[in-house]
């Protein structure tokens, strides 16, 4: 029998809490035999969901390559993601295990709920803030011009994404582990890929893993692992607290805590800043990069702004979002109408009613946070590409539970205000020193969905010339 304490101190007898009900039979999304809507999602997943929700609603099943998945979607789900029924509701371990495994590992960040995975996001709050980076901005810009020098010459037709790939590895590796182990890019990427297609999203059969191109690639990451454990265990002690890096504090909690930080878990996590930022900033920074070059008007304000951000000498860390609102808004809007973070992959912990549906234990699901990026009613006319949208009094994004390019609840993004400014450099870089255009002025992006959805790997852009 359930007990209440009464305000004088007794204890008396409540009525059983009775579970909401479900009064909602949940429509199925009619589908191909076994593929089942794998071939409309595989065309743009984030228009699959949002024709499902006009069609169906918040909640509706839907099924892939032989599993179902109940999707939850809309403010509706995105605002459940943040409650305290979403978080026990709601477990990510499942989705992750398959690269627990592949690593020998215990567990990872991204697949731990409750207080395991409060614990780890403590170890690894620090070096994936934005304090990380506090100081730095000249030498990211550096990283960036490098990164231009090398890969992005003049004459020339570049492939953006996997261009920005190898950008991103250099200013993740250097600004969070201390070293750019470009010899390895490689190695990461296809060791990245596959890990995303096959074992987290599924979007890729389970052979592919054996693959001799994988297998090689992946002792590589492994051996860089094993580098990188070296280097900060001989760093360990010797570092003054306020210049510990991500690395560090991984080190730190595996000599302090190893049963938070067991071994076997050092190698996933300290390749953990990769797996994170490698695909999610490149394929943003691509599609930024085709969004600036195709509205003029668009282009022709940032280009004004970054001029005058670094004709006017070191940069103010403080100051540097509010001197660039117009790229500012070409990233949300970009990030609002090409989200790398269509919806969130979870299970069920437990039966709950979510809209009056059922949804039972054990059930996997998507939460289709990004519903909402492409609804009229919350942005006006929200095919158009508006970079004004963002800017009070509008501020559109600001309604509950429209905007998530981020994801929600208590897995959101750790390395968002670290991304931001990440994404924010490296354009306002990018336009700054380059001249570019597009391959052809009618170009219209193609996109592709695996592992995460992005820009093809064919888009590319002519580098006319430098511009300073
Ligand atoms: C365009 C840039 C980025 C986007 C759109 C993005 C998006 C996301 C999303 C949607 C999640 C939640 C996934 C889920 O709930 O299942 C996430 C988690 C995470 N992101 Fe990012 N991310 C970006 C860049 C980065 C970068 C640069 C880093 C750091 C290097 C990073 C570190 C992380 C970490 C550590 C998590 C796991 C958090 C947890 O499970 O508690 N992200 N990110």
């Amino acid at each position: 029998m359930n007990t209440a304490t009464t305000t004088a101190g007794h204890v008396e007898p409540t009525a059983p809490k009775t579970p909401p009900t479900a009064v909602h039979t949940t429509p199925r999304v009619p589908g191909l035999p076994f593929l089942g809507n794998a071939l409309e999602m595989s065309k743009d997943i984030g228009r699959f969901f949002l024709r499902c929700y006009r069609q169906y609603g918040p909640v509706f099943e839907i099924s892939m390559l032989g599993n179902r998945y109940k999707v939850i979607a809309g403010v509706e789900a995105a605002n459940f993601m943040g409650t305290r029924e979403g978080r026990e509701c709601l477990r990510s371990k499942e989705f992750w295990e398959g690269l627990v495994k592949e690593y020998d590992a215990t567990r990872t960040l991204t697949g731990e709920d409750g207080e395991a995975h409060k614990q780890l996001r403590d170890v690894m709050r620090s070096g994936y803030s934005k304090e990380s980076i506090k100081g730095r901005y000249d030498e990211l810009v550096n990283i960036t011009d490098g990164a231009l020098l090398r890969d992005w010459k003049v004459g020339e037709l570049v492939p953006v994404v996997e261009g920005m790939q190898y950008m991103v590895v250099d200013q993740l590796g250097q600004i969070l582990t201390g070293a750019a182990p470009l010899e390895y890019v490689k190695d990461i990427r296809t060791t990245i890929l596959h890990i995303l297609n096959v074992l987290v999203t599924r979007q890729r059969p389970k052979f592919l893993l054996k693959r001799p191109v994988y297998k090689k690639a992946k002792s590589r990451v492994h051996e860089l692992g094993e580098k990188m454990i070296a280097d900060a265990r001989a760093r360990y002690g010797r570092v003054k607290p306020e210049d510990r890096n991500l690395i560090d504090d991984i080190m730190a909690a595996h000599i302090e805590r190893p049963d938070i930080m067991p071994a076997q878990d050092l190698i996933l996590t300290l390749t953990g800043p990769y797996v994170a930022g490698l695909d999610t900033v490149a394929n943003t920074t691509a599609a930024i990069t085709y969004t600036v070059l195709k509205y003029p008007e668009v282009k022709r304000r940032v280009l004004a702004e970054v001029d005058s951000l670094f004709d006017a000498g070191p940069i103010d860390e403080e100051g540097l979002m509010k001197r660039i609102p117009s790229l500012q808004g070409a990233i949300m809007e970009t990030m609002r109408l090409y989200p790398i973070a269509v919806a969130q992959m979870r299970t069920a912990t437990k039966d709950f009613v979510f809209q009056g549906h059922l949804i039972k234990e054990g059930e996997m699901m998507f939460v289709a946070t990004s519903v909402p990026h492409f609804m009229d009613e919350f942005y006006p006319e929200a095919d158009r590409f508006d970079i004004d949208r963002y800017q009070r009094p509008r501020a559109e994004h600001l309604q509950p539970g429209v905007y998530s390019p981020y994801g929600r609840g208590p897995h959101t993004c750790l390395g968002k205000s670290l991304a931001e400014v990440q994404i924010a450099l490296s354009m306002a870089r990018l336009f700054y020193k380059l001249d570019l255009e597009l391959e052809t002025p009618n170009y219209q992006l193609k996109t592709k969905t695996a592992p995460t959805p992005g820009p093809a790997m064919d888009f590319k852009v002519r580098v006319k010339g430098y511009r300073h």
